[in-house]
């Protein structure tokens, strides 16, 4: 998804870092595999979090950002064996110096369309008022915005002055709604989830386990996430879903690790992926999120 939503863009350029490596040939969830998911997300986090913004009042450096240069600058940064705290970590591109609830449906009809569509009205119920008469709530997406550019919305994000608040101007979303098309332009995947800030990543690593490490989809979007945005610069993770030892290695790397689900996080789990995997065969494969409530069906 494009500019508003800061999507597709940091999706982009998380792929483009680590194009670098051959995911697929590492142990799946090895502390090596996890460090460099990680430090793909904070370097890209980082850029989006500082340069991205509503499009009409933002001008976004998005050549350079998504360029296989700019790519192969910021992977160079990365070392296979310590985490690079994110306070040496900037925006790779200089900022310009003037300086939950949400729902995902992936569709494949029978000819063979697909559509991805997220929709938001940012936390659970929104600002929790319902327009009398009308019957719908209304949404909290202000808090999209870097209402204070600085300090972290509720998602943790801390992001700069291209997403400040303007009369007329679009929050800066995280939604990714994402439909893969193979070279030969056979429709691979489609696929989605809510989760605020970890959505990019949570799309990121569904995309990989299908693409590098060969799972089925179900099996895919099952499996354990991480997630990392620069700031708060620490590896969250899924309860239960790290053993003592890749923590500790993790940590020996210079990470800091912290389990999701401790009392002041929203949710003791990471996004809620819909995903359907168009194989070679022809055969589609649809998953719901075992995490929240959804259900792929078939008609
Ligand atoms: O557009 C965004 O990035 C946020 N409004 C999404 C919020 C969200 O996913 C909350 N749901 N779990």
């Amino acid at each position: 998804m494009p500019p508003s939503s800061s999507g597709g863009v940091t999706l982009a350029m998380i792929a483009g870092i680590l194009e670098g490596y051959d995911l697929g040939r590492l142990q799946w969830h090895s502390p090596r595999h996890l460090h460099l998911l990680t430090e793909a997300f904070r370097r890209a986090y980082a850029d989006r979090n500082a340069l991205l913004g509503d499009p009409d009042f933002v001008a976004m450096p998005l050549a350079r950002l998504l360029s296989p240069e700019y790519a192969a600058e910021r992977r160079a940064t990365i070392s296979l064996d310590r985490a690079t705290p994110s306070r040496e970590v900037g925006p790779g591109v200089n900022a310009p110096t003037e300086h939950p609830h949400t729902t995902h449906f992936s569709v494949v009809d029978s000819a063979g369309n697909a559509v991805a569509v997220t929709t938001t009205i940012n936390s659970f119920y929104g600002i929790r008022a319902v327009v009398e008469g009308a019957g719908f709530l209304l949404n909290n997406e202000m808090d999209d915005f870097s209402a204070k550019p600085g300090s972290a919305n509720q998602f943790g994000l801390v992001q700069g002055e291209a997403n400040a608040v303007a009369p007329g101007k679009r929050p800066l979303s995280a939604m990714s709604p994402t439909i893969v098309v193979g070279r030969d332009g056979r429709l691979s995947l489609v696929l989605g989830t809510p989760g605020g800030s970890t959505i990019i990543t949570n799309v990121f690593q569904n995309l990989s386990n299908v693409l590098d490490f060969g799972m089925g989809v179900a099996r895919a979007v099952s499996a354990p996430r991480i997630h990392h945005q620069h700031l708060p610069d620490e590896i969250g993770y899924e309860p239960g879903s790290l053993t003592a030892e890749t923590i500790a290695a993790l940590q020996a790397m210079g990470h800091a690790v912290k389990v999701r689900g401790s009392p002041d996080a929203a949710y003791p789990y990471i996004g809620d992926l819909q995903a359907i995997l168009v194989r070679p065969d022809g055969v589609r494969e649809g998953a719901s999120d075992p995490r929240r409530h959804g259900a792929a069906v078939g008609y």
